[in-house]
């Protein structure tokens, strides 16, 4: 089994200077195609569920999806994420079903819509670091709460956000509040807040430097070099895409995304991993609404579901080219969860640093 600690892959990310896209996976569909853009580019993996991925599908069937991509592509390292903890006890069952990553959300309060105080974010993260670093788990936190700089809002669609207006200096994530916070928590990788926002609805316009600080990541960066920052809200949103939901019976508003190239930007800068659920979503709900309307006659679910997959498959591989991950898959080898382990807990095997 390839699965990989993001620790180790983003650490090479950074070595060789490339982004690694984390993609959201909900069903077959979605693992299926992100496995074959992978393979066709030789990219490595991160898989990730939310807790809406895991209430929908059930864990038991999303974990043994994954098993089954791995077996299926034995030669790919994959990184199984889970996105957005709520609490350490969620993070703790992640952990216990074999997620070699886990993301301990504490900028908001357990009902992830509450912005929590520093301390709160602090103490919650902290545990889930002592606890996954024990077994060679990677923690991703998150600093600042993700919104929009335009509207000082939150997006809602997605089931998880800040609810209600946030002031500027809770939607930017601070480099020396970022410093210390690394310091006290040891997580591997930060998520940041820059002005992006989960879902379709990011922008009302294509975004220039004042509703989307690429910049703020350089500096960030230069604080804490060690820890890898994570874009979350990083879906592109595609006109071309939002041009075939319209033409085929969808409603979807005038809308813009994160560009391709302020994310490549932000990867020269320092990002490391790059979420993206809603382009995804997007290119599948297009490819089944168009074929869908192409044939009415079809009555076979399998065949609407062969278009979304290719659908999504070119987002994929569009990403992996981008973002500079094509092409690494094969230099890369996993290392045992337990090699990761930190000092202490492996009797002074571990390569992690103990914070
Ligand atoms: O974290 C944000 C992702 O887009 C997950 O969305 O909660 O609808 O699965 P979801
Ligand atoms: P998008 O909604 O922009 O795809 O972001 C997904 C995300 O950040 C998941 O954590
Ligand atoms: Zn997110």
């Amino acid at each position: 089994m390839a699965l990989i600690a993001l620790r180790q892959l983003l650490d090479h990310a950074a070595e060789h200077g490339y982004g690694v896209p984390a993609f959201n996976v909900n069903n077959m569909e979605q693992i299926h195609a992100i496995m074959q853009a992978a393979e066709a580019t030789d990219s490595p993996v991160i898989l990730q569920a939310s807790a809406g991925a895991r209430k929908y599908a059930g864990e038991p069937f999303l974990r043994k999806l994954v098993e089954a991509a791995i077996e299926q592509h034995p030669q790919l390292p994959v990184c199984l994420h889970q996105d957005h903890g709520a609490s350490p006890a969620v993070c703790l069952q992640a952990m216990r079903s074999g997620f070699s990553s886990v993301m301990m959300d504490g900028s908001l309060r357990e009902d992830q819509k509450t912005p929590a105080s520093y301390a709160y974010n602090v103490e919650v993260t902290r545990r889930v670091v002592d606890m996954a670093h024990a077994i060679g788990v990677s923690v991703e936190g998150e600093l600042g709460c993700l919104g929009s700089l335009e509207t000082g809002t939150a997006g809602e669609e997605d089931g998880v956000g800040a609810a209600g207006t946030l002031d500027r200096a809770m939607l930017l994530t601070d480099p020396e509040q970022a410093a210390d916070f690394v310091a006290r928590t040891g997580v591997d990788a930060l998520a940041i807040a820059i002005g992006t926002s989960h879902g379709a609805y990011k922008f009302s316009r294509a975004p220039d430097g004042a509703i989307l600080a690429i910049d703020r990541i350089a500096s960030i960066h230069a604080r804490i070099p060690d820890t890898h920052l994570v874009m979350h809200g990083s879906s592109s949103v595609p006109q071309e895409w939002l041009a075939v939901i319209r033409e085929h019976g969808g409603a979807i508003r005038p809308t813009w995304g994160v560009p391709v190239e302020e994310i490549v930007r932000g990867i020269a800068s320092g990002v490391r991993k790059v979420n993206i659920d809603t382009d995804i979503r997007l290119a599948m709900t297009g490819a089944m609404r168009r074929a869908m309307a192409d044939r009415p006659d079809e009555f076979d679910p399998r065949a609407f579901m062969k278009a979304a997959t290719a659908a999504a498959r070119g987002i994929c591989v569009a990403r992996f080219e981008a973002f500079g991950c094509a092409g690494r898959a094969s230099r890369i080898r996993p290392l045992p969860l337990a090699a990761l382990a930190t000092r202490d807990a492996a009797g002074g095997a571990g390569l992690q640093r103990a914070a």
